[in-house]
Parts: structure tokens; C-alpha cells; sequence
């Protein structure tokens, strides 16, 4: 199974580091083509198809991208990001797509991926909310199926550090849910998940956490990690029974190979409380690590 991924497209006239006249739809149809061309069994896409500038133009352009997609036939997966409903509504965004941009589960056979669609729009000054009734939905059909799951969202939930990215270095509580910690409790609980992907964070990451592989993949249009360039960034990432093979391609390369397992297959022992807390000497515990 081969999943053709893409994130971040942010098409539209202003964006804080975009190159000035970069045209981003030719390079959203040469991924397409591409996903074609390499064998990709679907489409995943993970939202910031625009920036956001009037809803007007939103309108327009957000009409641009989606026809950009129509011309492949593969099975698409869109989620919506925070631009995307920064001006437009879900139900504009359901419009435009022809497609229910509510949290749904895609059967792919030996594993399920879930679009989670939590509330995407972001607060001044605080940012997104909490995830409230979506995280009982994303629980609840966790819990409904035994197969492992890869999770598909444009806000990531590994709480992993932001020192160096351009936009959350001073500003991470824009980065993830406030409630992420509780998310990742949760949904590990289940023992069901394999990985997460996401976007929003403009760069590419892996983040382990208890066996689940936490990776945002990077913008297309960003260009702050591989400047004066645009990163035209896409990805592939193929599923074989027992491994995950993600390769990001365009400016800004990243590949990395790991075991695809639900993280309750191998479960990892939680981590050890406080050094200080224990009666043997904490030095010596530190010598461990
Ligand atoms: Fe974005």
C-alpha cells in the first residue's frame, strides 16, 4: 500500500515566507501526476490548502486547488487546517471538495487510516481548543477495531520541541492542542495505533512516543528550512505487513524506514518517575541513562 502525501499547499497571494510569484498549483499537479506515475494506491493530503486572505478569495482559490486534485482518479483523503477555516466554514470547505470533512475512517484492509477532524480554527491569543467530544469519537472507533491504525491530522500531538522552526520557536502554544498530553494518553491506551501524520509545522519530524511513530511531513509551498527556495515538498510512504517507508522528496529530502506495528504489539514500559524520588543514589541512575 502506497500513500501519496502532500501538506501545506497554503495556495493564495500571501504567506509569510512564500516566494514571491511561486507558482504552487503547477507543482500540486506535478505531485499528482507523480503519485500516478510511482504506483500510489491514494491520495493523502493534510490541510492549509490556502492562505487565508478575504472569503471571497478564499472562495477562489480553495476552488483552484481542488481542481488541481480532479485530475487524477486516486482515491483522495483531505483534512482541513487552520487557514482553511480562518475565513470559510467546515460546511464552505465540504462544498468546494464535494466530500464531508467530518473525522471518518478509511478501510485500507490489513490496517484502517482515520481522517481526525477536531476543531482546526485558532483562538487569539491562546490558539486551538480542546478536542472535547472528537477525542471520544477517535477513542471509540480506535476501540472498534482491532487492526492497526495510522491517524491522518493536520495539527500534531507529539509535544515535540519547536526550538528552530520559524513560526512556533516563540509561539508553541499555536503548534498543537492544548490538550495533547491527554490526547496521547488516551489514544495509547488503546494499543491500536501505529503512526500519526501530520502537518501545520512546516518541517519534517519523527517523534517516537510509546511505539507511536508521531511524523509531520513538510509544506510544499514553505521555504524557511531551504531558502531562497520553496521545499516543494511531497512524500510517499509505503506499508508493507511489517514496515513503514516514508520518503519525503523535493528541496528539503528526508526518508526514514521503521516497523509498522500497532504500539500494543510491543508495548513500552512507561517511563521511570523522578530520580529524585528514589531511595538508591540518583547518580547512579543517571549513569544508566
Ligand atoms: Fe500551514
Amino acid at each position: 500500500m502506497k500513500i501519496a502525501i502532500v501538506t501545506d499547499i497554503h495556495h493564495g497571494p500571501v504567506s509569510h515566507t512564500k516566494k514571491e510569484g511561486w507558482d504552487g498549483l503547477a507543482v500540486l499537479a506535478g505531485f499528482i501526476d507523480w503519485a500516478e506515475e510511482n504506483g500510489a494506491d491514494m491520495i493523502l493530503d493534510l490541510g492549509d490548502h490556502i492562505s487565508d486572505t478575504t472569503r471571497e478569495n478564499d472562495l477562489r482559490v480553495m476552488g483552484e486547488v481542488v481542481a488541481a486534485f480532479g485530475r487524477s482518479k486516486l482515491p483522495r483523503v483531505h483534512v482541513l487546517g487552520n487557514h482553511d477555516v480562518a475565513k470559510l466554514s467546515v460546511a464552505d470547505n465540504e462544498q468546494i471538495f464535494g466530500a464531508s470533512m467530518q473525522s471518518r475512517v478509511h478501510d485500507l484492509g490489513a490496517f484502517r487510516l482515520i481522517a481526525w477532524q477536531p476543531d482546526v480554527e485558532i483562538r487569539w491569543p491562546h490558539g486551538f481548543v480542546e478536542t472535547g467530544a472528537h477525542l471520544d469519537w477517535l477513542i471509540d472507533t480506535l476501540n472498534a477495531d482491532p487492526r492497526p491504525a495510522i491517524i491522518a491530522t493536520h495539527v500534531p500531538v507529539s509535544g515535540h520541541s519547536q526550538i528552530g522552526n520559524y513560526y512556533f520557536e516563540h509561539n508553541p502554544q499555536f503548534s498543537t492542542y492544548p490538550d495533547h498530553e491527554r490526547i496521547r494518553a488516551a489514544v495509547e491506551a488503546t494499543g491500536r495505533v501505529a503512526a500519526w501524520l501530520s502537518g501545520h509545522v512546516h518541517w519534517n519530524t519523527i517523534t517516537t512516543i510509546a511505539g507511536i511513530r508521531h511524523i509531520t511531513i513538510q509544506s510544499m509551498s514553505e521555504r524557511f528550512t531551504t531558502m531562497p527556495e520553496p521545499a516543494a515538498a511531497f512524500a510517499m510512504l509505503e506499508i508493507t505487513e511489517s514496515e513503514l517507508d516514508l520518503v519525503v522528496h523535493g528541496e528539503d529530502p528526508f526518508a526514514a524506514r521503521m516497523p509498522f506495528r500497532a504500539s500494543g504489539a510491543r508495548p513500552w514500559m512507561q517511563p521511570t518517575g523522578p530520580f529524585s524520588q528514589r531511595e538508591a543514589a540518583p547518580e547512579l541512575e543517571v549513569l544508566d541513562a
